[in-house]
This record gives C-alpha cells, sequence and structure tokens, in this order.
C-alpha cells in the first residue's frame, strides 16, 4: 500500500527543532540554555497556552547562530518529512527573532535556502517559503525587514504573521499586507487560533489573505462560516497542535469533523511538530483513530491541502494523481477534484 501522499502548508521551521539538536547545537556554538541535558528539556514540553509554549520555543531558537544551523535545521525537517510521505512543503521562518538576537537576515534565508533548494532532488519534495511576522513586535519593524527583504531581491515566496495572537489583531500589519500584495507575495496570517472570530475577518477584509492558519475560531461564527464555505478559504489545521496549547480539549473533541461536514476548505498539519508529539504522519494517525476519520475523509483533507498550495497547476496535476494512486490501491472511490 502506497502512503497518502501529503501537503504541509502549517509548518514553522523552529519548532522542528528537536531536543538532541537543540542541545548539541548549544555545545557546537557555546551557547548556554537553562537545560541541564535532553531529557530534562523534554520534560518541560507542558503547556497550558500558546504563551507558555511561545516561551519555550523563543528560548531554544537561540542555539541557531551559523548559516549551517539554518541549512541543518531544514534539511533535518525535510528529511523527517519525506517518511512522512510529504511531497510538498510549505514552511515558515520568524525572521525577525534571529535579527533581533543579531543574525543577519542573509545568514537566517541563506542557510534556509541552502537546504530548500536541495529539496527535490534529495527527498522529492517542493517547497514554498513564508516569512512569518511576529506580530507582538511592532508594525513598523516588519514593514522595514519586508522593504529591506524586497530591496534585495530575497528568495521568499509569501508572508504570514504568528507568535502572540490576542490583543495584536490583523489590522495593525494592512499596511504590511498590502506592500507584500502589491510585490506579488502570496498571503497568509495565524487567525482565530486563541484570537476572537473578528480576527479571522480582518485577516480575510484587511491584509486580504488566501488561507487562514488555524481559523478554529471561526466556528463561533456561523456567517463567517457560511462565507468561508462559499469562498472556497482554506483553513490549515493541527490537531495534535490544539491539543496541545488547549485550543481543544483533548483529541476526541476536536472540531475537524464538523469543519468537513460543514463544507470548509479544511487541511491538516503539523504546527511545530518537535513539541507537539509529531510530525503531518501522526496528526493523521492521530485523527484517523481518536476522531474515527473514513479513507474518503482522509482523502478530502489530501486534496483540500493540494488545492490549497501556492503550486503550479502543473504540480497540483502529479499530486492529485498520486493521491488517485493511493485511493485506486484503496479501492475507494474518488473525488472528482
Ligand atoms: N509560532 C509557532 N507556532 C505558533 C502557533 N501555533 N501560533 C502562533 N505562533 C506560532
Ligand atoms: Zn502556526
Amino acid at each position: 500500500m502506497t502512503t497518502l501522499p501529503l501537503v504541509e502548508l502549517h509548518l514553522h521551521l523552529e519548532g522542528t527543532l528537536e531536543p538532541d539538536f537543540i542541545m548539541r547545537t548549544a555545545a557546537k556554538n557555546g551557547v548556554s540554555l537553562p537545560w541541564e541535558s535532553v531529557e530534562d528539556l523534554r520534560s518541560r514540553y507542558e503547556f497550558t497556552d500558546l504563551q507558555s509554549f511561545l516561551d519555550l520555543y523563543y528560548t531554544n531558537l537561540e542555539v541557531l547562530r551559523e548559516r549551517e544551523d539554518f541549512r541543518d535545521m531544514t534539511d533535518a525537517y525535510l528529511r523527517r518529512a519525506q517518511q512522512a510521505g510529504v511531497r510538498h512543503a510549505e514552511v515558515s521562518v520568524d525572521v525577525q527573532v534571529h535579527t533581533a538576537r543579531g543574525i543577519p537576515v542573509e545568514v537566517v534565508l541563506g542557510g534556509i535556502r541552502d537546504a530548500l533548494d536541495e529539496s527535490e532532488a534529495r527527498y522529492g519534495i517542493s517547497t514554498v517559503l513564508l516569512v512569518a511576522f511576529v506580530r507582538n513586535h511592532p508594525p513598523e519593524e516588519a514593514q522595514e525587514l519586508l522593504d529591506h527583504l524586497l530591496r534585495t531581491g530575497a528568495r521568499i515566496d509569501g508572508i504570514g504573521l504568528d507568535s502572540t495572537e490576542v490583543g495584536y489583531p490583523p489590522r495593525l500589519f494592512a499596511g504590511v499586507y498590502e506592500t507584500a500584495r502589491r510585490a506579488g507575495l502570496r498571503l497568509v496570517a495565524h487567525a482565530g487560533e486563541e484570537g476572537p472570530p473578528e480576527y479571522v475577518v480582518e485577516a480575510l477584509d484587511l491584509l486580504h489573505v488566501e488561507r487562514v492558519d488555524h481559523g478554529n475560531r471561526s466556528l463561533e461564527d456561523d456567517a463567517l462560516v457560511d462565507r468561508m464555505v462559499r469562498e472556497r478559504i482554506p483553513l490549515t489545521v493541527c490537531p495534535l497542535s490544539n491539543v496541545r496549547l488547549r485550543v481543544v480539549d483533548r483529541m476526541a473533541l476536536h472540531p475537524l469533523p464538523g469543519m468537513l461536514a460543514r463544507g470548509l476548505r479544511v487541511s491538516v498539519h503539523s504546527d511545530d511538530p518537535a513539541y507537539f508529539g509529531g510530525y503531518i504522519d501522526a496528526n493523521v494517525d492521530s485523527i484517523r483513530e481518536e476522531l474515527a476519520l473514513t479513507d474518503d475523509q482522509l482523502e478530502t483533507l489530501a486534496r483540500n491541502a493540494v488545492d490549497s498550495a501556492f503550486i503550479t497547476d502543473d504540480r497540483r496535476r502529479v499530486l492529485h494523481a498520486e493521491i488517485d494512486e493511493w485511493a485506486a490501491q484503496r479501492g475507494g472511490p474518488q473525488s472528482a477534484n
């Protein structure tokens, strides 16, 4: 049986730093961390909300210093993603967090590109690179970074918006997104993870995003859900993340089946896999088991991801054909997509 071909659309590269990589890189670069060992670090992976996770995530990414560190982080992710059955990955990086520590943009993006440029040949995974702006930093800083990226011809495909959500509404970044849109960049933003449905509306109306990352709290607003169904707005849902960050109480209560039933264009992704108990394959396994999703529903999720990706029509056809093959092998009906 071939494995289901997967498309990763919601992945923070810094969220792929595994404890052994963190401790090894800290030692290499002479960075002192507050953890004594891999086991000590691992024992801290208990989160009460988004902020409790972000505090740990930002502490650990301090180990990244050199171009090769960013390359190695990205390559390790791609290697793991290949095992999971990933065929296309759209990855994001919090550039501002690194520049604030004195690491030049070119070191961050150069190292990541070193790995991404090898990805098709090495792993058969096509890639897209998104720079996520940190919403709890001033919008002026985001604008300055974007202007720099555009001026220097940085090889990025789009922008996102992440980090602490509540208190930092999308409207603060309308100008930044306008600049990015005019420059032809693709647009996504986290909204409705912890923030209210109004933040999702703002992301759509003021940032003109093409995809919403998470978007769980959209479900509190029926008119918004109807609109997202009508406009086919993709939602990149991250089930293991939602459980670990207490967006949902437990997997069995995850709203994904209801989202599918309402006709939302949802797909399943991993967010910060090193922190939340697994990569995209673990997310798929978990929803399959705990939400009793059928193969038809898994196929719909996989096709939604392909349709929501920032890829050429040719690549989209190839990926749908791979899903056709998977569906044919399991002997089930195929979607019309
Ligand atoms: N940065 C990394 N993971 C994130 C998440 N789940 N939400 C917001 N910002 C993030
Ligand atoms: Zn995220």
